[in-house]
């Protein structure tokens, strides 16, 4: 009876393992860790019936964060965010809902108002915009006396927020001026790229121009205080749009970066409150075997000191899932100025009646070059603002803001390429290793809900770490840094990590192979540490370009532990690497296994199936990765006389199906009973309970080693894990280890 229970709760067990899978990708791209939800260290914020966390605005000078989600905003603590400061809400009335739904909106969905716009003023106050239910508006916001406030000033917010809380926009504060990129009308058809200012500025209303864009990103860099030529700050605009330069008969977007002067004032009669200094060209992310273009998805602005440093770090997706591939490339601002500085440009030809090719322009470019900002040269022409600029310059641009040359990625390649849930946001940190040298430490959002912890070494791209945040899983809808704190938005909620998160690394090897540059194995202390000043006198070990780590003390593989099985029964001997890079190698006796029908090897264990007696000996579990050995584990099998259970097995099996059989619908039978005795509540189920239990907790390793045979294997599953203080597992590296006994006839 008991034997059969056990049957039934091993089958219960067996049911989830899992083979593992081949390694599609090449190594470089797998990530090293996959850190697991329950093991992240997040902090979430949610609340109750609000969604849509995806506006955010880092007020380090209040040490808060502000949130922006469907018609609420919060103030979060910065330093933690599941503490709420205060909140205000934003709803739409009645009124304004039913004028929406009337417009053929739905209702509950699109006519609500989502927070869209959040930036800071020079005033200390915020400036803020909704959708309002398809009519957007923008306030003033403050915060003063631990509360939130909206001034209800109720502005129009037609072209700086988009109409449609599903259509993409960005927009950028300067000096009290917003720019916005977004569609301007209700169908959301008209896109523009505007100044909201005394002199307020847009583009034109022509597919030149803007052709169906999606509207990515916005920066302001700084320029205009240290350039040599005396140019001027400039705004740039990340989007993908409709091409217009490609023979194709079927739709094709490409992504596009284009930037306006910020002392752009239109022109005077041409161009009149149009930007006379808008250009754009084609950004280049080149992938292998992909016919169509990837479309950009997110830009990340990092500059280490002055504005000529500036690299535009951007993730980009495969339009029409015409590729599995996401990738990440990063662009110059130096070679972004010097196509629209130097380059050639396209000009409109008109082929046939009403097709028009675009092709390289080849003619005289007048001077002041067109798209240009007022700068010395232009100065000395004396043109000293652009409105001053002659017909001839600004009739060129309206007509020809396209450039010829397309932006070239760094190095000409991107930084990565992966396969698998698809990137969405990116943001870069900066990380000063041991060695006193920076790194560029990417964080990429997924569509799955993870984040990517990532680094170039030099041309090689090493994957730390995939975070998972969200269960069930939802993209990463917008990515914000702050000092050492990571800020994850999506539509449930908002999840905060920390960037050197080098706890997570428990031994030496662990520490260094993981090549974070945030990380270094302190060998006094004993643990994995986050670098700061002082380290560097100290002994700690860190090896990034070239991995290094023969300072860690050696692990040590002389222990075994004894497991006994049964004749025919299926034994399964856990070894799971902490690193997604690692090989793991099995040896039986010191030779490597030969696998066969009943010797399988899963990803973070070793099945032997149907055991007979020579499967009796010592089975070891190494680690390797970069060829040192990072983990081990032993095991000395030994077969059990025959007992009262196996003797009753093998009869079984000697009368060959028919019994086989007979004891299935036994199996059934008592399964009825017991579900039907459990439902009564007549009895627990002890046995059951007691394996399912150790499987699951960190089981006492003494317990285990001190009963007697039968119940060894009752209760023999033994999970030592690193995660585990207790000081009984240090003996064993951190291979999680556990021993499951298995009854063949749980398969059947
Ligand atoms: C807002 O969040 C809800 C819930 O996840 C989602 O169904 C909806 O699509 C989101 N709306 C927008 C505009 O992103
Ligand atoms: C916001 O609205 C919700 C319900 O609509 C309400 O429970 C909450 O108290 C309001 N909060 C503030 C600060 O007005
Ligand atoms: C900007 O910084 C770089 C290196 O830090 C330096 O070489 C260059 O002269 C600086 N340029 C300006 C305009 O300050
Ligand atoms: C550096 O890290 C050590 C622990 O590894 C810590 O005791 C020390 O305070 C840290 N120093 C600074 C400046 O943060
Ligand atoms: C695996 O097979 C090879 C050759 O057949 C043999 O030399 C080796 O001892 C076998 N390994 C084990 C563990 O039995
Ligand atoms: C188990 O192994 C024995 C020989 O050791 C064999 O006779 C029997 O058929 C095997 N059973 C299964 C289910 O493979």
């Amino acid at each position: 009876m008991m034997f059969l229970l056990a049957v039934l709760c091993v089958f219960y067990i067996w049911s989830p393992a899992t083979l593992s899978g081949g390694l599609g990708a090449t190594p470089n791209t797998i990530p090293r860790k996959t850190v697991p939800i329950n093991r992240n260290g997040r902090r979430l914020f949610r609340e109750e019936g609000v969604w849509n966390y995806t506006t955010m605005l880092l007020r380090e000078d209040l040490n808060m964060l502000i949130l922006g989600a469907r018609e609420a905003i919060f103030a979060l603590d910065l330093d933690d965010i599941t503490v709420k400061k205060t909140m205000v809400n934003w709803s739409v009335t009645d009124t304004e809902q039913r004028d929406c739904s009337n417009k053929g909106k739905d209702a509950t969905n699109d006519c609500k108002n989502y927070i869209r716009i959040l930036h800071k003023r020079n005033d200390d106050r915020m400036y803020v915009c909704g959708t309002k239910a398809f009519a957007p508006t923008c306030d003033y916001m403050s915060y003063a006396d631990g509360s939130l406030t909206l001034e209800g000033k109720q502005e129009d917010g037609k072209g700086k927020c988009p109409f449609d809380p599903f259509q993409r926009h960005t927009s950028e504060m300067v000096d009290g001026d917003l720019y916005s990129a977004t569609s301007i009308n209700f169908r959301g058809s008209e896109p523009v790229m505007m100044r909201s200012s005394e002199d307020s500025l847009r583009t034109e209303f022509s597919s030149g121009w803007l052709n169906e864009p999606n509207f990515i990103h916005m920066a302001h860099i700084r320029e205009g205080e240290s350039n040599p030529e005396g140019d001027d700050d400039k705004l740039y605009l990340f989007f993908s749009e409709t091409a217009v330069e490609y023979d194709s008969y079927t739709k094709m977007d490409v992504s596009r970066v284009a930037r306006v002067c910020k002392g752009d004032m239109g022109g005077q009669r041409t161009l009149q409150r149009k930007w006379t200094s808008f250009l754009k060209a084609r950004l280049d992310c080149p992938v292998p075997n992909n016919n169509l273009p990837l479309l950009i998805q997110d830009v990340f602005h990092f500059c280490p000191s002055n504005w000529t440093t500036c690299v535009f770090y951007a993730v980009f997706t495969p339009q029409l899932d015409s590729s599995p591939y996401s990738a990440v490339c990063a662009y110059k601002i130096e070679d972004i100025k010097s196509v629209f500085s130097k380059g050639k440009f396209k000009a409109p030809v008109p082929v046939e009646t009403s097709f028009v090719k675009w092709v390289m322009y080849s003619g005289d470019v007048p001077d002041p070059r067109p798209g240009a900002c007022i700068d010395n040269h232009a100065r000395e022409m004396g043109f000293t603002k652009s409105l001053d600029l002659p017909d001839k310059t600004l009739q060129f641009i309206k007509d020809k803001p396209l450039m010829d040359q397309a932006v070239k990625a760094l190095g000409e390649k991107p930084l990565l390429v992966k396969t698998g849930a698809a990137f969405t946001r990116i943001v870069v940190a900066t990380a000063t290793a041991l060695s006193g040298t920076s790194h560029q430490v990417m964080f990429i959002g997924t569509k799955s809900g993870s984040v990517l912890k990532a680094v170039n070494y030099g041309g090689e791209m090493v994957i730390m770490e995939e975070i998972q945040l969200f269960e069930p899983s939802e993209p990463v809808k917008i990515l914000r840094l702050s000092d050492t704190k990571l800020y994850v938005g999506s539509d449930v909620g908002v999840a905060q990590l920390s960037i050197n998160e080098c706890g997570r690394y428990h031994t030496c090897l662990d520490c260094v192979l993981a090549r974070d540059p945030y990380c270094g194995w302190d060998l006094e202390a004993e643990q994995c540490s986050t670098i700061n000043s002082t380290h560097r006198t100290s002994t700690v070990i860190q090896s990034l370009s070239s991995v290094k780590s023969n300072k860690c003390p050696q692990i040590d593989d002389s222990k075994s532990i004894s497991v006994s099985f049964f004749h025919g029964s299926t034994v399964q001997l856990w070894c799971e690497p902490n690193s997604n890079l690692a090989q793991v190698e099995w040896q039986l006796n010191g030779q490597p296994l030969n696998l066969s029908d009943t010797i399988k090897i899963l990803s973070d264990s070793l099945m032997i199936i149907n055991a007979s007696a020579d499967a009796d000996g010592r089975y070891t579990c190494s680690c390797v990765e970069w060829n040192y050995k990072t983990q081990h584990v032993g095991y000395d099998l030994t077969i059990l006389s025959e007992s009262g259970s196996t003797a009753l097995l093998r009869n079984v099996k000697g009368k060959e199906n028919t019994l086989v059989a007979m004891v299935v619908l036994l199996s059934l039978t008592l399964a009825l009973l017991v579900m039907w005795n459990l439902y009564k509540g007549h009895f627990p189920l002890p046995f059951c309970h007691r394996r399912v239990k150790v499987t699951e907790n960190r089981c006492d390793r003494s317990l285990y080693e001190n009963q007697p045979p039968e119940q060894k294997i009752a209760s023999s599953a033994v999970n030592l894990n690193s995660n585990n203080n207790n000081a009984n597992n240090q003996r064993y590296s951190s291979c999680q280890i556990t021993l499951r006994y298995i009854d063949d006839e749980s398969e059947i």
